[in-house]
């Protein structure tokens, strides 16, 4: 069997995680918002029209902070057209996803649903079709205590109190050529700073997101960061990374070697936001929001279909992926990137939360299920609160079509001292053998092995439904621990939460 060395020290530090990096997105696409968290007609649905079950699951993952409402779907929406009477709400064609929007759901609604599930919201405005003004209306909407026309509205449509939302998008991802309202670097650097100007001027106290770029592969990248920033460095306190991977040609050892590309993205636009701090002699440090990021693929193909030949229907079934095992290990290897990079990624959003691309599946009329992916979200949101620890790892590698030194093991490990818990997140990438870890972990004192939970099946291609869930995880992983030494065998491609806790506590 390979072997793989570790050493955990509680001193040997990365950062206070930002319990934001396990945040989600719900945009207007497809059957998130309707038939997704929304069915009025459903027999769990309360009496706001969202279902209990599809409630009951999202409060399971302790979602931090959810991205509303895009997305694509952000760059051509009228958001006073989700507010007031519902029946004198427009429908609307939504020209990025070419599909009918009711308006039935709009901010007050969807707030309503995020204090139900308690959560945060993380406000996108449209700099696509729209500017400054729509922007500072929507805010002094939202925010605005009172005695002006947007919040006295608010008001007005029975919502007195002020929603306080704290992190706003300045646009979505305004480098991609299929944005409505595609810009240059310069042309949305110009508009986003003094959009994001006159926000603050209403509200000084909210956080504001800078469009980064949509994916590495983007031509601009990473130009677009360095140009726009020039223009947005003193009014944004976060720059966006958004990033989809897929198994397109069938090659997973490749496929689980994404992350690291991941992990350079991250690096490369921390460079380069500290380029224009150092250009600009600025105090100010610009974090990260990975506010996109996932596996997407398995629908591209039915999606263009439906757009193309079958348009403007109402909640149609769109980017529907049916996750496999082997997707839940790449999105383990993201999840266990964002914690290493504890230090400046502070928010991230699985894209997205229910139907579309989604760990939450609903049928119409019918019951809700946790694809394969669900299960590594839940568990670092759940374990992985508290302190990035900086680990000395020494892993067997391989190479790939596209990476060379992948190491096996991925992992990183999370000190809760609150709870006098060390959880270490590890994913086997070897799909042949198994791997044994051997981790030093003396400077915790008196810790013993919790419980080590393990994500694993023979099939790669397995995935879940209704009625069937051949991927969940099961508490029977190979771990010993014994006067500050584990010894774990890290079952051949598997996800791996090894929870060591205090004994005196
Ligand atoms: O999450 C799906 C889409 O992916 C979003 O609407 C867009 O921002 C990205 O391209």
């Amino acid at each position: 069997m390979k072997a793989a060395k570790m050493l955990i020290d509680k001193e040997f530090r990365v950062g206070i995680i930002d319990n934001r990096i396990y945040g989600s997105f719900i945009e207007h696409l497809g059957r998130a918002v309707y038939n997704g968290i929304y069915e009025p007609s459903h027999p769990l649905a309360d009496e706001d029209g969202f279902r209990r079950d599809v409630m009951e699951m999202v409060k399971e993952l302790k979602v931090p902070i959810i991205r509303y409402p895009g997305g694509n779907f952000v760059s051509g929406y009228n958001w006073e057209d989700g507010i007031g009477p519902l029946e004198l709400r427009p429908q609307k064609l939504d020209l990025a996803w070419r599909t009918l929007e009711t308006n039935e759901i709009g901010i007050n609604e969807f707030a309503k649903w995020s204090q139900k599930v308690d959560t945060e919201i993380m406000m996108a405005v449209n700099l696509g079709t729209r500017g400054i003004a729509e922007a500072c209306n929507i805010l002094e909407y939202c925010n605005h205590p009172k005695g002006t026309y947007y919040s006295d509205l608010r008001i007005k449509h029975g919502y007195k109190d002020p929603y306080k939302i704290k992190t706003w998008c300045l646009g979505n991802e305004m480098d991609g050529p299929w944005q409505i309202g595609h810009k240059t670097s310069a042309e949305y650097g110009r508009l986003a700073a003094e959009t994001g100007k006159a926000m603050k001027l209403i509200d000084p106290s909210i956080e504001l997101v800078s469009c980064g770029s949509s994916n590495t592969a983007m031509p601009t990248f990473p130009e677009w960061e360095a140009v726009t920033l020039e223009h947005t460095y003193d009014v944004a306190d976060y720059i966006s990374l958004h990033q989809y991977y897929g198994n397109k040609d069938n090659n997973t050892s490749n496929f689980l070697a994404l992350s690291l590309d991941m992990d350079n993205f991250i690096k490369t636009v921390i460079s380069t936001c500290d380029y224009i701090k150092a250009k600009k002699r600025s105090k100010k440090t610009i974090n990260l929001s990975f506010d996109e990021w996932n596996v997407w693929f398995h629908s591209n193909e039915s999606d263009e279909n439906t757009m193309k030949n079958n348009p403007w229907q109402k909640a149609p079934a769109l980017l529907e992926d049916t996750y496999t095992f082997e997707d839940a290990l790449l999105v383990g290897c993201m999840l266990i990137t964002f914690i290493k990079h504890a230090d400046r990624v502070k928010m991230a959003c699985l894209a997205q939360l229910v139907n579309v691309i989604a760990p939450i599946m609903t049928e119409n009329n019918g019951g809700v299920w946790k694809q394969t992916i669900f299960y590594p979200y839940l568990h670092a949101s759940l374990y992985g609160r508290g302190i990035a620890l900086n680990l000395v790892v020494s892993s067997p590698k391989y190479d790939t079509k596209d990476f060379t030194d992948v190491p096996y093991l991925e992992s990183t490990a999370v000190y809760n001292e609150e709870k006098g818990e060390v959880t270490i997140f590890a994913v086997n990438r070897d799909l042949e053998e198994d791997l044994l870890l051997e981790c030093d972990f003396r400077s915790f004192e008196n810790y013993s092995l919790i419980e080590h939970l393990v994500l694993e099946c023979n099939d790669l291609k397995a995935y879940n439904t209704l009625n069937h869930q051949p991927v969940s995880p099961k508490r029977n992983g190979q771990s010993k621990v014994d006067n500050g030494r584990l010894e774990a065998v890290l079952h051949k491609a598997s996800w791996n939460v090894i929870r060591l806790g205090n004994k005196k506590n």
